[in-house]
């Protein structure tokens, strides 16, 4: 890891993904987590304010970056919040077979290197019933646009520490064993390289 990704990149995570309309997204999606929670990639942790504590169990979180990390945990001691967290990356999650009632993700499918993997490893640890809460940016649906997505790719995904502009997240779920029980499939405000947005419940076939 070089100086960049060690300690500019987590700053500028944090800052992008602090955006307004990111947090109304957050707003729309977190409250539906309940039981016993994953979080997968954390960030700084800006997911927490939103999770409706009364219908949470326990909140396992992973976050590689170790500054991400230390922000999460600085945020949830703050609101008092009972947070395990994990360096590892959700290619390996120190969870059983079958232990979380929600998973959640938010801005993160984009920049898991392995995500065929990270997602055979969600649904190992989902309870049968239990579901997986997603809001990520990726594909866009028009083929002008994915054509742009497919270009600035190499080099975005270079300073954005691994993130991919052109994943089609419902077809990653629906590929790796998951069924989309509900989805909001739209663009956010902005340019629509970046901002077509995959909302919704996944639930295990
Ligand atoms: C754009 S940030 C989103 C952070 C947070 N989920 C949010 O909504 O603010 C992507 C996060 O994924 C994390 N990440 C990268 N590779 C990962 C992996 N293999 N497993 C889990 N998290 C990973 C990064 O460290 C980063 O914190």
């Amino acid at each position: 890891m070089n100086l960049y990704e060690k300690y500019i990149l987590p700053e500028l995570i944090h800052l992008a993904c602090s955006n307004k309309r990111f947090g109304e997204k957050r707003q729309s999606i977190l409250p539906l987590a309940s039981g016993r929670v994953l979080e997968i990639g954390m960030g700084s942790g800006l997911n927490l304010p939103f999770y409706n504590r009364a219908n949470i169990e326990r909140i396992f979180g992973l976050e590689p970056s170790d500054r991400l990390r230390t922000k999460t945990q600085a945020l949830a001691t703050e609101l008092n919040i009972a947070l395990e967290l994990s360096a590892n990356g959700a290619e390996d999650i120190p969870l059983g077979n079958h232990s979380v009632d929600t998973i959640v993700t938010t801005f993160t499918l984009c920049s898991i290197a392995n995500i065929e993997q990270a997602l055979e490893e969600m649904r190992r640890v989902l309870k049968t019933d239990g579901k997986l809460l997603f809001c990520e940016h990726g594909r866009a649906p028009e083929h002008g646009i994915q054509r742009w997505q497919d270009r600035i790719n190499p080099l975005w995904k270079k300073m954005a520490g691994g993130c991919n502009l052109n994943r089609d997240i419902d077809s990653l779920l629906r590929q790796s064993g998951f069924m989309v029980a509900q989805h909001d499939y739209q663009y956010m405000q902005g340019p629509r390289a970046f901002s077509f947005i995959y909302k919704g419940i996944a639930r295990l076939r």
